[in-house]
C-alpha cells in the first residue's frame, strides 16, 4: 500500500487550482492508499498573517477539505503545527542542506522579488520544512501542482543525502504526482498562467464562491476580439479559458467551442456563460457541504484531534528511527 501525502497552506479558501492540483486526485486515492493530508500553517507564517486570520483560514481549509470529499475515517487529516516531529526532522535535515542551493530555489527568488522587505529565514528554509512534512511519514507519492515540482526534487535530494551520509536506505524517494502524465497547472481568469490568490483575488474561483460570484468573475475573465483567421494558435488568456473548460466541462462542450474558435465564429460571452455554469455545476455539491460544515465546530475539532493522534503515531516512529541512525541519545 502506497503512502500518499499532500498539504495546502491556509491562506484563505481553496481555489480550483488547489482542488485540481492537489486535492481531487488525492480524494480518489484515499480508498486504496494510506493517505495523509495536512494544513501547512507553519508554512503560511512566512507572510505574517494576523493570528485571528490564521485561525479562520485553518478552519476554512479544513472545511474545504472535508466538503471536497476527504474522509477522516480513511485519510489522516491534521494540522502541521499539531505534529512537533516535523520541526525536529526539519532541523535534523537542515544540517545537510546548503544555503546556496536554498538561495537558488525559484519560489525563493520569486519571493525576494515580490516582497523585498520581508526576506525572512523561513522563506529560505521553506523547502526543508516541506521535505520534513513528506519524509516524516515516509510518503511515496505527493499530489501537487506543477509549481511544487522543484520542492519535490529537493525533498528527494535531501532524502538521498541523508541515506548516503548515514549509509542507510531509510528514506524512500517520494514523487510528485497528479492524475495525468504531467503535473497540472490551473490558469487564472486574469490571463496569468497560474490561478493564484497572491496575484489577483478575481483571478481565482474558490470552492466556496456562490454561483453569482462565479458568474461575475468568469464574465470578467480576460479575452480579446477573437481570431481573424481559421485554426490560429490561441493567445495565453484564451488558452486559459479553454484549459478551465477542459477540467470542468463535458468533452462535447469543449469540442464545440474549439470548432467555433477554429472557424472564427467564437463568441466569448457565450463561452464564458457556459464555463460559469459548468464550474457552478461542478462545485455546487462541494459548496453545499461547505455550508453544512461551517457551524459544526464539534465535528471539526474531533476530526483534527483524531488526525493529530494518527499522524503523531506514524511520525514518532520516524523520529525514533532517525535519532537512532544519527546517533542522538545513544547513552
Ligand atoms: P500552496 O498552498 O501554495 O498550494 C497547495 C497545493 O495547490 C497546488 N496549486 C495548484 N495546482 C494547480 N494549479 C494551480 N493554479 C495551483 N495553485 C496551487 C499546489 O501545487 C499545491 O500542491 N508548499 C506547499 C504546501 C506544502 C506541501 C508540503 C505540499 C507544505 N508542505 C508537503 C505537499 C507536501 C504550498 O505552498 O502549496
Amino acid at each position: 500500500m502506497d503512502k500518499v501525502l499532500s498539504g495546502i497552506r491556509p491562506t484563505g479558501f481553496l481555489h480550483l487550482g488547489n482542488y485540481f492540483g492537489a486535492l481531487l486526485n488525492f480524494i480518489k486515492m484515499q480508498e486504496e492508499n494510506e493517505c495523509y493530508f495536512f494544513i501547512a500553517d507553519y508554512h503560511s507564517l512566512t507572510t505574517h498573517p494576523k493570528p485571528a486570520d490564521l485561525k479562520t483560514n485553518v478552519k476554512n481549509v479544513l472545511i474545504d477539505y472535508l466538503a471536497a470529499g476527504l474522509d477522516p475515517e480513511k485519510a489522516t487529516i491534521y494540522i502541521q503545527s499539531d505534529l512537533p516531529e516535523v520541526c525536529e526532522l526539519s532541523l535534523l535535515l537542515s544540517m545537510n542542506v546548503y544555503v546556496g542551493e536554498l538561495q537558488r530555489v525559484s519560489s525563493f527568488k520569486e519571493k525576494v522579488r515580490r516582497q523585498p522587505n520581508n526576506v525572512n529565514a523561513g522563506l529560505l528554509t521553506y523547502p526543508i520544512l516541506m521535505a520534513a512534512d513528506i519524509l516524516v511519514h515516509r510518503a511515496d507519492k505527493v499530489p501537487v501542482g506543477k509549481d511544487q515540482e522543484q520542492h519535490l526534487e529537493m525533498t528527494r535530494d535531501f532524502a538521498q543525502r541523508f541515506n548516503n551520509l548515514y549509509e542507510v536506505e531509510y528514506f524512500k524517494l517520494p514523487v510528485a504526482y497528479n492524475f495525468g502524465n504531467e503535473l497540472i497547472k490551473i490558469p487564472g481568469l486574469d490571463g496569468s498562467t497560474k490561478m493564484s490568490k497572491s496575484d489577483n483575488e478575481n483571478s481565482c474561483i474558490y470552492l466556496s464562491d456562490t454561483p453569482e460570484i462565479i458568474r461575475k468573475k468568469v464574465m470578467k475573465a480576460v479575452t480579446d476580439s477573437g481570431p481573424t483567421e481559421p485554426n490560429q494558435p490561441k493567445p495565453q488568456a484564451i488558452e486559459n479559458i479553454f484549459n478551465l473548460m477542459k477540467v470542468v466541462s463535458a468533452e462535447e462542450t469543449l469540442h464545440f467551442f474549439e470548432e467555433e474558435y477554429n472557424q472564427c465564429r467564437i463568441r466569448y460571452g457565450d463561452m464564458k456563460k457556459q464555463l460559469a455554469a459548468d464550474i457552478t455545476a461542478y462545485i455546487s455539491p462541494i459548496y453545499n457541504r461547505i455550508l453544512e460544515l461551517r457551524d459544526n465546530d464539534e465535528y471539526l475539532k474531533r476530526v483534527i484531534r483524531q488526525g493529530a493522534e494518527k499522524a503523531h503515531e506514524n511520525a514518532a516512529k520516524t523520529l525514533h528511527d532517525v535519532r537512532e541512525i544519527i546517533g542522538i541519545k545513544k547513552f
